[in-house]
């Protein structure tokens, strides 16, 4: 059997071939009509005549409507004009189901019309550039992790408490116990970077986020590197290269999708290592230079990571944030334990942060000082102590945002469109 795609149809100039896929727009010119045929991979012209074709099929130009499938059977002409290059001599049309009325015309629609379509809305040329760039970083940071001999360690999405804070915590019945979505897979790498080294967890992760910004999901895609005798030095080094690859991979696999998005690729093109690393303290002067309201010891928000982002070509790393507004497990700075080993990254043109890591508190009485301090019960993470009790030593990670990378390297104006079928507060369907 021979499957053809109208990606590859450059390949069968001159051949017969037949393309599975569904009508796409309909253009008709009494003698002559024009079935611009999508199937997932391309979108091509197919040119139906009476001298080429059989009348059934020349017939069906009453009765096809957008998003009906057909099989078209036909020879393949380069020619210059066309879209791509090429276009198909129709011999043969084969209706395999019609469409009814199709919601989404070529008329502009409203985006929660959009999102309500989202199961259709996938079919347009724009979603498909965005799902093909998304394909591609993911896979990009799979052969990033597999060329330095990372090992994948799946984690629970279950799990007992939480490791981003309560405030965002998904509670579900767990037989006659609670349990909790996970917010991240990082304490569990931490016991798998104890037993091999250097792993990664890559899947889900949930927020109960409050806040309806363009940043925020309530499922997202993290991968979370984690590794042994790592510090924080060490992590931004691999945090600056994972991204440098990223975007690489991108710009070399998916220029015409960048070009449908209409992406500035001379941005992305102007992402060179070394990124800018940057102290909180001296974060805090940049931000207070340009006039912003704002005094150490502050978290930034949205706004400021956009000032500090915007300042760069390429994103920035923030590090060593007073320890305050940082995680229980980041390590404090034995040089001043103001500061934690913290890093975020920031995205350039205002998409803010994408990374958040840090060298983890190797120590087990600091740490739990620090769940204490945090109002966490060090009994429910004994576990995890155990890591500190057996064998513990020097560690760091960071977790990147799938869906933030993706919104940034699309240049996406809103998360919402980086994933298939996006979830936020306000939305549990389609
Ligand atoms: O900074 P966060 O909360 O870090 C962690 O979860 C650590 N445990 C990671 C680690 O060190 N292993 O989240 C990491 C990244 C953020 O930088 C952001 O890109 C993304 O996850 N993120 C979100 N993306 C979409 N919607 C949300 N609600 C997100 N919250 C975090
Ligand atoms: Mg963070």
């Amino acid at each position: 059997m021979h499957e053809y795609f109208i990606q590859n149809i450059s390949y069968h100039k001159d051949e017969v071939v037949k393309l599975k896929g569904w009508v796409y727009n309909l253009r008709k010119s009494g003698k002559i009509w024009f079935l611009i045929l999508r199937d997932g991979t391309g979108i091509i012209q197919c040119v139906v005549t009476k001298n080429d074709c059989d009348e059934a099929s020349f017939d069906l130009k009453d009765v096809l409507t957008q998003e009906s499938s057909v099989m078209v059977t036909g020879k393949v002409i380069a020619d210059e004009r066309a879209d791509g290059g090429y276009e198909l001599i129709a011999h043969k049309v084969e209706l395999v189901s019609i469409a009814g009325e199709y919601p989404i015309t070529k008329k502009e629609h409203g985006i929660e019309f959009l999102m309500d379509q989202r199961h259709l809305w996938l079919r347009s040329k724009r979603q498909h550039a965005i799902m093909r760039i998304r394909h591609t970083i993911i896979k990009s940071i799979r052969t990033f992790f597999d060329q330095r001999d990372f090992t994948l360690v799946d984690t629970p999405i279950f799990q007992k408490g939480a490791t981003e804070g309560t405030a965002t915590l998904f509670e579900t019945d767990y037989f006659d116990d609670k349990a909790y979505l996970t917010q991240s897979g990082q304490l569990y790498a931490e016991a798998a970077a104890m037993a091999l080294g250097k792993v990664y967890c890559f899947g889900p992760t949930f927020r109960a986020e409050k806040s309806k910004t363009r940043r925020h999901l309530t499922e997202f895609w993290m991968v979370e590197p984690e590794m042994a005798y790592y510090d924080l030095d060490m992590d931004m080094d691999l945090a600056e290269d994972m991204i440098s690859y990223i975007v690489a991979e991108v710009l070399m696999n998916r220029r015409l999708e960048l070009e449908t998005l209409e992406r500035d690729i001379t941005k992305l093109e102007a992402i060179q290592k070394p990124f800018p690393r940057i102290h909180y303290d001296d974060a805090i002067k940049l931000l207070q230079a340009r006039g912003v309201d704002v005094q150490w010891g502050d978290d930034f928000g949205a706004p400021h990571e956009t000032i500090i982002g915007e300042a760069h070509e390429s994103p920035v790393m923030v590090h060593h944030y007073p320890s305050a507004i940082k995680a229980f497990y980041m390590k404090r700075d034995p040089a001043d334990s103001k500061y934690a080993l913290a890093v975020d990254m920031l995205a350039p043109e205002g998409y803010g942060e994408i990374i958040g890591g840090s060298q983890r508190e190797d120590d087990y009485d600091l740490l739990v000082e620090r769940m204490r301090e945090e109002g966490m019960d060090p009994a429910n993470y004994d576990w995890y102590l155990d890591l500190r009790r057996y064998g513990s030593v020097p560690h760091a990670g960071f977790g990147l945002g799938v869906e933030r990378t993706v919104a940034w390297i699309c240049g996406l104006s809103h998360i919402r469109e980086a994933v298939p079928f996006p979830r936020t507060m306000s939305r549990l369907t389609p």
